[in-house]
């Protein structure tokens, strides 16, 4: 088709307000996936992700639509990840767009996520045509959130569509507006290639498959391109797009979408976002696409096996998971509570908790995880800064200056009866709060600066207990700023361990080392001797706990007994072992890590 009736265009949405349901009612109804081939929600490829029911990795297809003015147009709908940690995902994804759906709950309303995607959106410019989903519901109030969208979003929802993903209502209307509002891509096939990098996947067979959209230029197979932040060039071996799996084409041109590959063996050097070029033509009058940033890890944790042996596995399962997944970061390190293991660095705690059980469940392997950290600016006496982002490496007391930490800008919104407990919960999370708006009758808006490190600890789980579910939170990175902090050091019988031992607020240093360890002690399985926990900073006991030792052993219990019974109770022993990690002669639980993140 022309690319006058090409139409670019990705799905935004709060999670679960209904995107990956739309997507797929678009993709049947243009007849691209057969209904009876329909595989639930086709776009989310990776099994995790559809257990958990999110977004992470985006896909584009390819749609062929007879509008009611009889003219085929191709629409390609970009998928978009719809959660904090990836952002930045987010914003590749909407650059390679002209146009947005914006989804909005009919029954929930505008959400902190539908406000950051719909901020996300206007920023590069996308025509925004908002639809109301879930119509069918009896909860659904359409009216009062067009009003919503208006308020809050600033976008004119007179002509916002309602829809019903579910009951496949709205769908044609979409569609057609699709065609009549979205603008058809800009961009001169004649120019040499410029194309933006906006997502990738890593393939067994054709090394990375870069999903890109056309700007200038055509692109074809045999073509040489240039990536132009890595400065890496790879003749593509072929060129295509997605309808919805990959299918060869002969060129791809100027406003279009598609993949290429070229046995490019690692996602870091196909960087999303980075823009390519064809080799020889890089300096001369071709401009990188603005906004290319690597995706850069912001929380980290250790990641040990819990048998020892599987260290080279580990290595080797972090090192395939990276080639699909450019974010992500580890390098070697060891512990002398927990041996060797590996320092990961992660998006955000989502990212984490998705990399841990794919290790666990594609891997295989029995992992032990120490509680996460960001990464603390430490200014020193003798004039130098360092970076830190293990607790292990943090300096002597003495030769430290000052410390900054990371603080990020929340959203977060909620209706009006949860105000207090929010604000309550910003005060104990050492949030400043920036402003306070009424968007709609019954919910309000607050702005706050929080330090990143209250939010990795248990904030989003807190706030949604606080608020019965009601509240919706998303945040951005904000930038450094000084922050008294301290390490505090758990010791179990006098010797420190290293993997428990965290960065806090001076102010919280007290009432956290102490809760950490009344928490230990009930987590602590009971020995044959007393165990004595400690909480110190800088060697000076901030607070004391006594593990008393066992009398009897659970066998005795059941002397003479049943053996049966006796049989479960020894493998059930067997199976509370399994997570745990010998220090000494003390065994310590995975709980006892995750404890620090509770201290909330
Ligand atoms: P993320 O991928 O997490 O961002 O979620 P999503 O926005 O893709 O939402 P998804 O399509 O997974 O839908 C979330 C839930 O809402 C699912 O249980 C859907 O079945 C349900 N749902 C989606 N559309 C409708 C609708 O029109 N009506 C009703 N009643 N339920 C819907």
């Amino acid at each position: 088709v022309p690319q006058d009736r090409i139409r670019n265009f990705c799905i935004i949405a709060h999670v679960d307000h209904g995107k990956s349901t739309l997507a797929d009612r678009l993709l049947e109804f243009t007849g691209t996936v057969d209904k009876r081939d329909m595989q639930a929600q086709l776009l989310d490829q990776m099994d995790i992700e559809r257990e958990r029911g999110i977004t992470i990795k985006m896909a584009a297809v390819r749609m062929a639509y007879t509008a009611k003015d009889g003219l085929e147009y191709e629409l390609n709908l970009i998928d978009t990840p719809g959660h904090v940690d990836f952002t930045y995902e987010v914003s590749r994804s909407l650059n390679a767009c002209e146009g947005a759906l914006l989804v909005v709950d009919a029954a929930q309303g505008v959400e902190a996520q539908t406000l950051a995607n719909a901020n996300l959106a206007m920023n590069a410019n996308l025509e925004i045509i908002p639809v109301i989903n879930k119509i069918d519901l009896p909860a659904a109030d359409p009216d009062r959130v067009a009003e919503e969208i208006e308020s809050v979003l600033a976008i004119d929802a007179t002509e916002a569509i309602p829809c019903s993903a579910k009951e496949g209502i709205g769908i044609e209307e979409i569609l057609e507006a699709v065609v009549q509002k979205v603008p058809p891509p800009a961009g001169d096939p004649t120019k040499p290639l410029r194309a933006l990098v906006f997502d990738s996947h890593y393939d067994g067979y054709l090394g990375v498959v870069a999903y890109v959209r056309i700007v200038d230029g055509t692109l074809k197979a045999g073509d040489k391109v240039h990536f132009i932040a890595t400065g890496k060039e790879f003749p593509v071996s072929e060129v295509g797009t997605f309808a919805p799996r990959m299918r060869p084409a002969e060129l791809l041109r100027a406003g279009g979408t598609g993949y290429f590959h070229a046995a490019i063996k690692s996602v870091t050097d196909a960087r999303v976002g980075d823009t390519i070029t064809v080799a020889g033509r890089e300096g001369k009058a071709v401009e990188a696409l603005p906004g290319y940033r690597p995706a850069k890890p912001m929380v980290f944790c250790g990641l040990y096996p819990h048998d020892s042996s599987d260290f080279p596995n580990l290595r080797e399962a972090l090192s395939k998971m990276q080639l699909n997944d450019a974010a992500l970061s580890f390098e070697a390190e060891s512990s002398a509570a927990m041996g060797f293991g590996f320092r990961c660095g992660f998006l955000g705690l989502l990212h984490m908790e998705i990399v841990q059980e794919r290790l666990e469940r594609e891997f295989n392997l029995a992992l032990l995880a120490t509680a996460p950290s960001v990464i603390y600016h430490v200014y020193k006496t003798d004039g130098t800064m360092e970076v830190i982002d293990n607790p292990a490496n943090w300096p002597t007391t003495t030769t430290i200056e000052r410390t900054e930490e990371p603080y990020v800008d929340a959203t977060i919104i909620v209706p009006t009866d949860y105000v207090g407990a929010v604000m309550e919960m910003g005060r104990e999370r050492r949030g400043i709060q920036d402003r306070m708006e009424y968007p709609a009758p019954g919910r309000v808006m607050l702005y706050y600066k929080l330090p990143l490190a209250e939010i990795i600890m248990d904030f989003f789980d807190q706030l949604k207990s606080r608020t019965k579910g009601y509240a919706s939170f998303d945040y951005e990175l904000s930038d450094y700023s000084p922050s008294p902090l301290v390490k505090v050091d758990v010791q179990v019988n006098a010797d420190p361990v290293d993997a428990l031992s965290f960065i806090v607020h001076r102010d919280k240093a007290f009432p956290r080392g102490k809760m950490l360890v009344e928490k230990l002690k009930e987590i602590l399985p009971r020995q044959m001797f007393e165990i004595k926990l400690q909480a110190a900073i800088g060697g000076k006991i901030i607070a004391a706990e006594r593990v008393s030792a066992l009398r009897k052993n659970v066998i005795a219990k059941c002397y003479g007994g049943d053996i049966s019974r006796k049989r479960k109770l020894l493998e059930k022993q067997k199976e509370g072992k399994k997570r745990m990690k010998q220090f000494g002669n003390v065994e310590i639980p995975q709980e006892a890590f995750m404890s620090v993140l509770k201290l909330g």
